[in-house]
């Protein structure tokens, strides 16, 4: 049998049970990227809780003055976690399962002013 990699140290806790996503595997840790760095992440955790336990706290830039942005309800009733995931904008990172594979991106500006050039190719 093998042993199972230990999982990274972040000296974070980690949302492992959440009351809309459900139970999050501790044993299965997946990797997604966010702006072209991997982040390694519990499956089925909250985006968000990844994120912050990651150490990242800006997800999101405000349209007019470019205004960082990062969580503030955690429940998915403001729009401050707002990331771009796999080329689909204004996704809420607090109310979305992590998974493997995810592509994530810093969300700049409105949803409709995104750079498409950076959109995944097809
Ligand atoms: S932190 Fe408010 S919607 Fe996600």
């Amino acid at each position: 049998m093998m042993a199972e990699a230990d999982p990274p140290a972040w000296g974070a806790e980690r949302i492992t049970e959440h009351s809309i996503l459900g139970l999050a595997s501790v044993a299965a840790w997946v990797t997604f990227t966010f702006d072209g760095e991997a982040v390694e992440a519990i499956a089925g955790e909250p985006l968000l809780a990844a994120l912050l336990a990651s150490g990242r706290r800006v997800l999101r830039t405000m349209p007019r003055f470019g205004d960082p942005r990062g969580g503030y309800c955690l429940v998915g009733r403001c729009a401050d976690c707002m990331v771009v995931v796999d080329g689909i904008p204004s996704v809420r990172a607090c109310m979305t399962a992590v998974a493997a594979g995810m592509v994530v991106r810093t969300q700049h500006g409105a949803a409709d002013d995104r750079d498409l050039s950076e959109e995944p190719a097809e």
